[in-house]
């Protein structure tokens, strides 16, 4: 039985990369693990410092874990800033994380690119942030997306450099996870190479999305002017739509579009048709289960109350422990 931990920020409804690339996972680990879940509030004002409806966007994610079919006995659902223990853990690691490590890292530099305007340092600190969240409960698993593979690798050197400074065997070395696959990346409707909530609306699919919004939106979804000669590059528009395809759709059907294009028939129309209706049939049951949810008020207080007292056991645990081990002692 390992110790699992892993985060979603709330930033909006959750979309297929989310799931495919972390949810999924969660819903499967916490049947032998011991796992602690948690919506990552403090993260996203690295993005968003000033939201329009903070506890609304924690409330939908909080709801979509549910929904999804995180069980809050089973595994620990919380909430990022219901755990202040996670801010003096960063606190201490921001001691021993070096500027440069940080100014490189690669989520670090595309902020920099899309957010010129708030190049803050919670956005430079983001990872020794991520790094807290995670050994605070000296975790050795992390279901995450492709996406966070750097930021794992931070981890890791933050967890031993923490070891080696104070000559302590303490925090374990976390490993990135998807559950039975290799780490996943679920491609945009755009043509870009990732779905992204912070990308134009015509790049994801939420679990949210009405089956009209879901038809209109794959319709929509870039493709070319038809099949290339075999041996030369897809578009990536087009491998954007294979690749979905073989989350949601039956291998049978995926062969018959691979073979229309192989032929030079494809009707790219009638694959966005099929391929939507394959997601609808996909989300609609999360779907109706969001919308009972969202009404009950009292059921989500209580899932955030027990979540945040399992959480704090163990993170004021470590806490303890990580203060005697540098020296900090009360009179
Ligand atoms: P966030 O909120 O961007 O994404 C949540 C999870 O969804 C995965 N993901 C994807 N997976 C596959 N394909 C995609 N297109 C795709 N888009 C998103 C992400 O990899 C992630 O697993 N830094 C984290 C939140 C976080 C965290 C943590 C995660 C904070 N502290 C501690 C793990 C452990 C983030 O921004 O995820």
């Amino acid at each position: 039985m390992d110790i699992v931990v892993s985060g979603i920020r709330p930033t909006g409804n959750l979309h297929l990369g989310n799931y495919f690339g972390a949810l999924k996972s969660f819903v499967k680990m916490q049947e032998e693990n011991q796992c602690f879940f948690f919506i990552a509030d403090y993260h996203s004002l690295t993005t968003h410092p000033t939201p329009a409806d903070l506890h609304g966007n924690v409330k939908t994610v909080l709801v979509e874990f549910l929904a999804c079919g995180l069980d809050p006995e089973k595994a620990t659902l919380y909430i990022q800033s219901d755990l202040p223990e996670t801010a003096e853990l960063y606190l201490l690691l921001n001691m021993n994380a070096y500027i440069g490590e940080l100014e490189r890292c690669t989520s670090f530099k595309e902020k920099i690119r899309t957010q010129p305007q708030n190049v803050n340092a919670g956005l430079l600190t983001y990872p020794t942030l991520m790094a807290a969240d995670i050994i605070i409960h000296r975790a050795a698993k992390v279901p995450v997306g492709k996406d966070q593979e750097q930021h794992l690798e931070m981890t890791r050197t933050f967890a031993n450099r923490f070891n080696r400074l104070y000559s302590v065997d303490f925090f374990p070395e976390p490993v990135a996870f998807n559950f039975g696959e290799n780490l996943v990346k679920i491609p945009g409707l755009d043509g870009s190479l990732k779905m992204s909530k912070s990308e134009n609306e015509n790049n994801s699919i939420f679990l949210a999305d009405s089956p009209e919004v879901i038809r209109k939106k794959v319709m929509k979804a870039v493709t070319d002017s038809g099949p290339v000669d075999p041996g030369q590059p897809r578009s990536q528009g087009v491998i954007n739509l294979f690749d979905l395809m073989s989350y949601f759709s039956a291998p049978d059907v995926v062969n018959h579009f691979e073979g229309t294009y192989q032929s030079g028939n494809i009707r790219y129309g009638d694959m966005k048709k099929q391929l939507a209706e394959d997601i609808i049939l996909f989300t609609t049951p999360f779907r109706e289960k969001m919308m009972a949810l969202a009404a009950d008020e009292s059921y989500l207080k209580k899932v955030a109350a027990l979540g945040a007292e399992k959480a704090r056991a163990s993170a004021a645990k470590t806490v303890r422990e990580v203060r005697e081990i540098i020296g900090f002692k009360s009179f």
